[in-house]
């Protein structure tokens, strides 16, 4: 019985108190201490240590395993009853604890990781195109569908073509300063177009006949901004020149044109006006079903039979061919199609006014 008294005398010198192996008692405190250890582990990595410290090759239990060897033969077989069960019940202390631990482990990460669907989620949005190019597609989309083709023009454009083609006196008041941006210097005869109508011109001028054209795009002309002028707008121009064609058939295409813009119960009515360009020219009024406080007439545009002489002009034979011609304002169409009474709202670029037509991309 020397050797519990040797190892008693090593852990009151600070060493690990390792108990004998046939110490059942001792065994079992060192037994006590670990599972006390075990529960206490708040993390696996708190358990980790705990392992190393309870079933480590420095462990109490393990130093004292290493002691049976060196028993007498009696006493071993005694030991081991002794300290195989203790182990046995650290081991199995630490893999019930592992378990929970790692379900905790778990459960904490669902919480920390778990995603809210219900959240809103943070987009880039890619914005929106304009209801303006919206409607400007609207409109070359019913034109296309009747067979039309879609044509461009500058915007800087010659004097000529803006006004001397299109049969403008010299001295027409359109052409003075008040209306038209003239490109400096002022003898280059350049404009910024007041119109679409110089596309008229340019078409007939470009093209095989006979043509039925549309042409969109952005005009200028001296106004000051305000509820209902912009100096920068757009309008579509449509022109058509073939043999023996009449008002009748610039009636037809409008009032198909204007059915497909406003509904089946759209009509349109021509009232006589003066363009230097047609002759005879009318204005042009549209009957609106949807328009907000009930249908009624609204002034859409221009139109007209092509004058003989911008015929001539373009080198074609009045004699030979005819040709109409329309003209409207896109914005102007956006405010009395949608209610728009601002006409600032459309060119200032607030991503509001847009999504108000629908984020259409
Ligand atoms: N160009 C004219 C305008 O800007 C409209 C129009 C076009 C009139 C074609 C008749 C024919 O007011």
């Amino acid at each position: 019985m020397s050797e519990p008294s040797r190892l008693t005398e090593s852990s009151s010198e600070g060493a690990v108190s390792v108990p004998h192996p046939t110490d059942a008692a001792a065994v079992s405190q060192a037994v006590d201490r670990a599972l006390a250890e075990i529960a206490a582990a708040a993390d696996l990595a708190a358990l980790k240590d705990v392992k190393i410290a309870h079933t480590g090759e420095k462990s109490p239990l393990a130093l004292s395993n290493r002691m049976i060897g060196q028993l007498d033969k009696s006493e071993k077989a005694a030991a081991g009853k002794v300290l195989g069960p203790a182990r046995g019940r650290i081991s199995k202390a630490l893999a019930e604890r592992t378990v929970v631990l790692e379900q905790e482990r778990d459960a904490a990460i669902l919480v920390e990781e778990a995603v809210d669907v219900t959240a809103l989620p943070v987009r880039r949005r890619v914005g929106a195109r304009h209801p303006l190019t919206v409607l400007q597609d609207q409109v070359c989309d019913i034109f296309v569908g009747m067979g039309w083709e879609i044509a461009e023009g500058p915007e800087v454009e010659s004097e000529w073509f803006n006004f001397d083609a299109l049969n403008f006196p010299p001295d027409h008041p359109a052409r003075e300063m008040q209306d038209t941006f003239f490109v400096e210097p002022a003898d280059s005869h350049v404009v910024l177009r007041t119109h679409t109508s110089p596309v008229q011109v340019r078409a007939m001028l470009e093209r095989e006949l006979p043509l039925y054209v549309l042409c969109p795009g952005r005009v200028y002309r001296t106004d000051e901004l305000d509820a209902t002028h912009t100096p920068v707008f757009h309008q579509f121009e449509g022109i058509a020149v073939d043999k023996s064609l009449t008002m009748a058939d610039l009636r037809g295409t409008l009032e198909h044109f204007a059915r497909q813009m406003f509904g089946e119960e759209a009509k349109i009515r021509l009232r006589t006006n003066y363009f230097p360009f047609t002759e005879p020219s009318a204005e042009l009024d549209v009957w609106h079903p949807g328009a907000k406080g009930g249908p009624r007439w609204i002034e859409w545009g221009g139109c007209g039979m092509i004058n003989p002489n911008v015929l001539r002009a373009a080198g074609i034979d009045p004699a030979e061919y005819q040709g109409f011609a329309f003209g409207m304002g896109i914005e102007r169409t956006l405010m009395f199609r949608n209610e728009v009474p601002d006409m600032r709202d459309m060119i200032e670029g607030d991503i509001r006014f847009s999504q108000h037509f629908g984020m259409e991309i």
